[in-house]
């Protein structure tokens, strides 16, 4: 991570009144550093680092502060938006719920959840039967771990293993960040699960997918030599459907030699879907690029269009494993979360989003190109698919670092009214609302060309 701060000192900057942005006061706005001011006292410091913005209104793809200045949001908040920001079914859906009134009814039964479930389960592919819904993406995946161990718990293996990829990332919570590749974040747990395996991810410019199956095959063979045995110690296999920071899809050959692999050893495959869900790449989710089944997706982010709700689909036997009562959560299946979800599924199919997320993404990856042949010095890789992207960068700036670099085009960017997601590695990401229009998405990328032209121009 770099050690980059965003300045917090209103500072004059250029005005813009462009169609879809406004930036008219001093930059952070004035008042913004006392809203920061007053959080730092009482949040922990975890939850900050963010660009100094205070979000007072988001509709669609525009982000308002304040002062009403308007921003072209490339982030989604953090690909939550997909169908647009305070999207109008949405709230109506929400709000029809409050009416009744029903805000909570715990596990008991109501129709909207029957509603939503069944429509959930159609949307996630024929291969699934079950849902079970949950709050936050960390504890879909830590119901994952759960259903792949009981299920090899079930079938008698040996052993509890589970298979993930180095530098892959599945949340915050103990179970998930034992899964998770990033090995600064996991020194709080004070022991590794011996059970829990990491092989090197497949990062396309140094594997290609004709070399995919032996870099698979070679990466087992060091675990196997280490005294693994596939078929009796092997429980599941956990992929981030593309690695996250980078939006870095496997080869698809790697993906279907995993999958070949669990069938032949028996083993639960598992795909992390928070991103990639809910048309974010153009399919209902992320596993369809790879012409593969798996038999969990873990989901959230876009799921609410703004709510916490995530989820985990998959096959009745293995989703039926715990008893009754022993998977659930006070706030599972909420109805408000539930009447946000459906609204989410017909939004994205009355709006056609995947449709939509294949022909923008076709104008967004064009105009990355772009930008890469301009800054070739720059512009490392491009990444992604449908509209979810990133930029990798490099610095050319004497004494500043790649990371560095990355961030001051991310603060450029937002002086001039587009907010990109900041990684605080190398990468800059971009994931708009997938009802951007496409006026949009191409004034968004000249704002980035803009302001890599200024960073190295300063
Ligand atoms: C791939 C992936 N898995 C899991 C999570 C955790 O989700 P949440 O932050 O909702 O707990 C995230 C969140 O960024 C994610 O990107």
């Amino acid at each position: 991570m770099s050690n980059f701060s965003f300045n917090f000192e209103p500072k004059k900057v250029k005005k813009i009144n462009s169609k879809y942005r406004n930036i008219n006061t001093l930059i952070p706005a004035p008042g913004t550093k006392e809203v920061f001011d007053r959080l730092e006292r009482v949040e922990s410091r975890s939850m900050h680092g963010q660009l100094p913005i205070i979000w007072n209104k988001a509709s669609d793809f525009s982000v308002f502060d304040m002062a009403d200045n308007r921003w072209i949001d490339f982030t989604s908040t953090i690909f939550v938006a997909n169908v647009g920001h305070s999207n109008q079914k949405v709230i109506e859906s929400i709000k029809k719920t409050c009416d009744e009134p029903l805000l909570s009814c715990y596990a008991y039964c109501n129709t909207i959840r029957a509603d939503y479930l069944e429509k959930l389960v159609s949307f996630a592919g024929e291969n699934f039967e079950k849902a079970f819904l949950l709050s936050a993406g960390t504890e879909a995946t830590e119901a994952a771990l759960k259903l792949m161990r009981m299920n090899g718990q079930r079938i008698g293996k040996r052993r509890l293993g589970i298979i993930c990829l180095e530098n892959n990332w599945h949340g915050r919570t103990f179970g998930a960040q034992m899964m998770s590749g990033n090995i600064s974040q996991k020194k709080w747990m004070g022991f590794h699960d011996q059970d829990i395996h990491h092989i090197p991810f497949p990062y396309p410019w140094e594997v290609s997918n004709e070399r995919a199956k032996e870099f698979l095959n070679e990466s087992l063979e060091n675990l196997i030599k280490q005294g693994l045995d596939l078929k009796k110690d092997v429980c599941g296999f956990m992929l981030e459907t593309f690695q996250g920071w980078g939006a870095i899809f496997y080869p698809k050959n790697f993906v279907k030699e995993i999958e070949n692999i669990c069938k032949k050893y028996n083993i639960i495959l598992t795909f992390d879907e928070m991103q990639s869900g809910f048309a974010r790449t153009g399919k209902n989710f992320g596993y369809e690029h790879y012409g593969v089944k798996p038999d969990l997706i873990c989901t959230g982010k876009g799921m609410g269009g703004g709510v916490p709700v995530s989820g985990l689909i998959g096959k009745s036997e293995i989703m039926d494993l715990p008893e009754t009562g022993n998977m659930s959560s006070t706030h599972s299946a909420n109805p408000l979360v539930c009447s946000a979800g459906i609204a989410v599924l017909d939004e994205i199919q009355k709006l056609n989003l995947n449709q939509e997320a294949i022909s923008k993404g076709k104008i967004l990856f064009e105009g990355l190109e772009h930008l890469k042949e301009i800054f070739r010095e720059n512009i490392t890789y491009i990444c992604g698919k449908g509209l979810i992207a990133a930029i990798m960068f490099r610095s050319t700036k004497k004494n500043i670092s790649d990371s560095i670099f990355t961030s001051m085009i991310v603060e450029k960017c937002y002086q001039k009214g587009l907010l990109v997601v900041h990684t605080g590695r190398e990468s800059i990401k971009i994931g708009p609302p997938l009802t951007i229009s496409s006026e949009a998405l191409i004034e968004g990328i000249e704002v980035l060309k803009e302001s890599i032209e200024d960073i190295l121009n300063e």
